[in-house]
């Protein structure tokens, strides 16, 4: 990682950025792409070439991997990753320029990446201790695409140069270029920084504000993805077009999904097909009208609504891509094959002024024992309660998850009373709650996930699969039992940050 100078927009003075690249020349923002092969390890080192001072302002605060010797700490997670607990980029593995200050889990410059999972794709970004929003913001997050040309050329998707990552997130910016973080908190006598989201009003595609891509009438594969740190999108095109998904996160859907729109909360990944060939028109602008904070917040406006614009050649052009009937075949998520049940509870805690000072799952701060410990190589159903009145992204590292049911919480604020003083969804009957009406999970979300959307007032019913999910492939080639562990967060992360955060230990 290396701290530099990156331009936005033409009308944008150059802002400072920390990028991931192998030279500070070539770093770029996001971080250049990483191409994988099913079946070949990956070794990386990662390199901190950061300065001594953040460029953004943290939060003292909330539990943080800031050294008080200087530096910036920061570690990298491959996001959708099965890989061993040590190549995880735990929190607390972060190390700072030289490795002259590490985390009390760092063990090794060089992270180990197996490639062993089905082909999809995935995403590497920093998630150094109460630091990964700021992090983020920064720069700092990339592509990792996992390719079996075995199991996908007889697909016949669009592929090179049809098949592109488009990277989203949202920034705001200072006149003189650089990235506007408020350096007061909500809460300022409480936590003097931190704010519960961010939003920008500018709209980032793969490093540039609002761009502009010239297509070929023809069809094209997008791997989209929402990098933002809370910004949730509802994706639409100007003219209609349709989205044929062929997966979701890191896993091929077993078959294709057509919709017209869709909704991709923080680090989620729709891999889809767009026809240009049936467009009436000879340009499209892919729009978003998703509120912020999601749902209950603002409505966009004539910035933050606008994404990026396709201009498509009049002449249609040969294509021999297809979008395939089948996709692949992989095990139907069974709670019969579930060994464990356990209930995973959103919290929000306010300041009497009525202002999120943070945000726990289970009432837990991320420091308290684990409580989390699954046998590794089974499957667990995970009830998750959010009685918060905002949507949050819940991300399971190395597991594989799929949402089957979302069920509406009755007498809410009667449940709320009782888990705010027992903390006990049985013994405050969650039973007799959880039985208002049922939100169909989305058609294009009915996949093996690494994150899902967790509504306000629902319980929200997944399989984790906390064991290799892909082809001919049923063990880990390493030790998933092993120190320091997993996590699982929300990935609006900055609610991640303050503390919506627990660890995740196997057990063998
Ligand atoms: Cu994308 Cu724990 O993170
Ligand atoms: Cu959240």
């Amino acid at each position: 990682m290396f701290d530099k100078f990156w331009k936005f927009h033409r009308d944008i003075p150059a802002t400072r950025v920390f990028a991931y690249g192998l030279s500070n020349e070539s770093a770029t923002v996001p971080g250049p792409t990483i191409e994988a092969l099913r079946g070949v390890h990956t070794d990386v080192t990662w390199e901190n070439y950061l300065p001594s001072h953040h460029i953004l302002p943290w939060d003292p605060t909330i539990t943080n991997a800031m050294p008080s010797s200087g530096g910036v700490p920061t570690v990298v997670h491959l996001h959708g990753g099965v890989h061993p607990p040590f190549s995880d980029g735990n929190a607390n593995s972060w190390f700072t320029s030289g490795f002259r200050s590490t985390g009390p889990t760092w063990s090794s410059p060089t992270s180990s990446y197996p490639n062993v999972q089905s082909p999809g794709n995935l995403w590497y970004h920093d998630h150094a201790m109460g630091l990964t929003r700021v992090n983020l913001l920064t720069g700092l997050l990339g592509a990792y695409i996992l390719r079996d040309p075995y199991l996908e050329s007889p697909l016949f998707l669009p592929s090179f140069p049809f098949d592109l990552n488009l990277m989203v997130f949202d920034r705001k910016f200072r006149v003189d270029g650089s990235i506007y973080l408020n350096s007061t908190g909500n809460n300022p006598s409480i936590h003097p920084q931190w704010q519960p989201e961010y939003f920008g009003d500018a709209i980032i595609v793969n490093g540039k504000v609002w761009p502009r891509l010239h297509v070929q009438r023809r069809r094209y594969r997008f791997r989209i993805l929402n990098a933002s740190n809370a910004r949730f999108f509802r994706f639409f095109f100007s003219n209609a077009l349709p989205f044929f998904h062929i997966g979701s996160d890191s896993t091929y859907l077993p078959k294709p999904v057509k919709t017209t729109g869709f909704l991709l909360a923080p680090s989620e990944i729709a891999d889809v097909i767009v026809d240009f060939s049936d467009s009436p028109t000879d340009s499209a602008i892919l729009l978003n009208d998703a509120p912020y904070p999601f749902p209950s917040g603002e409505t966009v406006d004539a910035t933050n609504s606008k994404v990026m614009k396709f201009v498509i050649e009049r002449q249609r052009s040969p294509d021999e891509s297809r979008i395939p009937r089948q996709l692949f075949v992989f095990p139907k998520p069974s709670l019969q094959s579930a060994v464990k049940t356990r209930y995973i509870t959103m919290y929000e805690y306010t300041s009497p002024s009525d202002q999120p000072t943070h945000l726990y799952l289970n009432g837990k701060a991320f420091e308290e024992p684990v409580t989390e410990t699954p046998k590794s190589g089974t499957s667990e159903i995970w009830y998750v309660i959010n009685l918060t009145g905002d949507n949050h992204p819940l991300h399971i590292h190395l597991a594989h998850l799929a949402a089957l049911e979302q069920r509406e919480i009755l007498e809410l604020e009667k449940f709320k009373d009782c888990m705010t003083r027992l903390n006990d969804a049985i013994k405050c009957h969650v039973d007799d709650h959880a039985v208002g009406k049922k939100d169909k999970v989305a058609k294009y979300e009915r996949g093996w996930k690494n994150v899902f959307k967790v509504k306000p007032g629902f319980m929200t019913t997944m399989l984790v699969r906390f064991e290799l999910l892909g082809p001919g492939n049923t063990t880990y080639p390493f030790d998933a039992t092993a120190e320091p562990g997993y996590v699982y967060h929300c990935h609006i992360v900055d609610h991640e940050d303050n503390a919506m955060m627990r660890p995740l230990k196997l057990q063998p």
